[in-house]
């Protein structure tokens, strides 16, 4: 049995530190927030973030970082994207060299255009940076529902490691060697939620939702086989099956803000209301970039931007995106 770190306390991090305390794991739980340390200290529940999840006595709660990072056999880090970079700047002095940390975040950083593993090792080079990934919502795991995930990593020794440390008969593990398909498929998904949201708000139906899942796909697949991810890691449990949970699931943060702006409130509007960091909000701006940088056509991704960004109505998008020039499905399919 292991000894684990889980670094960030909201619904992700709570749930798989659960799920490894469960799996007989001796389990620490670390929060910049002291606050948040000491409520779950004395309440043993996140009421805002897992509601109706108690969380064992056994896994140990602090905000001291040294000593969620020391002697750990492996790390989960679990803090929204936009604070990897400087979590994983505070870690790096406590980090040891070869110290696995499997990062659980999924998101772009605007101005780097960095993965977040990238991100992690930037700032912590001796680090073994590993990646958890799938369609897996918190509030499902937290509760046991049966969930199928994949792990990529730079070794089969360090993926076949950490899958027998996280699989359970509720939690299903993947291993897999394309790390940059899995981050990019995680990251990109939540710009074309938004999107589906969208829809959903503005009262589309089935079919709208279908074709932007199928198109939103042909989006990240394009761009990110051209940034050297595996074109079947897109078609996997983190590319289309991570996609379709998004753009379907109420528990979805994304979908919900998209929802919401498609009832015509505005980004900030839903942000606050959705009260949680939209990572969409942030990957839109660099997916944008990304398929410039590539020369990659990314329609969806570009009205999504527009919307954001430049007061677009999302019915205007829409009718736009109905309207472009009309082409083949699969422009590589020959013809007779
Ligand atoms: N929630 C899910 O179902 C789920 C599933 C898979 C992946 N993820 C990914 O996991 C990541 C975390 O998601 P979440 O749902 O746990 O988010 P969350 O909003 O619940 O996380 C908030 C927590 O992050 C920590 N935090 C807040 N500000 C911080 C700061 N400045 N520095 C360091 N830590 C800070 C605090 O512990 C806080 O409780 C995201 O990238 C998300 O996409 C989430």
């Amino acid at each position: 049995m292991a000894n684990v770190g889980v670094l960030g306390a909201g619904s992700w991090g709570t749930a798989l530190a659960l799920l490894l305390e469960k799996n007989g794991h001796d389990v620490t739980i670390w929060s910049i927030d002291k606050k948040e340390v000491e409520m779950l200290n004395q309440k043993r529940e996140h009421e805002s973030k897992l509601p109706g999840v108690r969380i064992p006595d056994e896994i140990v709660i602090t905000n001291d970082l040294e000593s969620a990072i020391k002697g750990k056999d492996f790390l989960v880090l679990a803090v929204p994207s936009p604070f990897t970079r400087s979590t994983a700047k505070s870690m790096a002095p406590y980090v040891t060299d070869g110290q696995i940390i499997v990062d659980v975040a999924k998101g772009i950083e605007e101005t780097t255009l960095m993965t977040l593993s990238e991100q992690i090792k930037d700032e912590i080079p001796q680090a073994n940076v590993a990646v958890l990934s799938g369609p897996s919502h918190a509030e499902e795991v937290g509760r046991g529902l049966p969930t199928i995930v994949v792990i990529g990593a730079k070794t089969q020794e360090t993926a076949q490691y950490l899958q027998e440390a996280f699989a359970s008969k509720v939690f299903r593990v993947y291993t897999s060697s394309d790390i940059k398909g899995i981050e990019l498929g995680g990251s990109l998904k939540n710009v074309i939620a938004l999107a589906a949201g969208m829809a959903d708000g503005m009262g589309y139906g089935d079919n709208t939702k279908a074709a932007l899942i199928t198109r939103g796909i042909a989006e990240i697949s394009r761009l990110g086989i051209k940034m050297g991810g595996k074109v079947e890691t897109f078609s996997g449990l983190t590319g289309i099956g991570d996609l379709i949970v998004t753009c379907a699931s109420v528990h979805s943060r994304n979908r919900k803000a998209g929802y919401l702006m498609g009832q015509g409130k505005t980004m900030q509007e839903a942000m606050d209301e959705v009260k949680m960091v939209v990572e969409g909000v942030y990957s839109a701006k660099a997916a944008l970039k990304l398929g410039k940088q590539y020369d990659v056509s990314m329609p969806i991704v570009e009205k999504v931007n527009e919307i954001l960004f430049e007061g677009k109505s999302a019915e205007d998008a829409v009718n736009e995106l109905m309207l472009r020039d009309n082409r083949s499905e699969h422009s590589s399919l020959p013809w007779e």
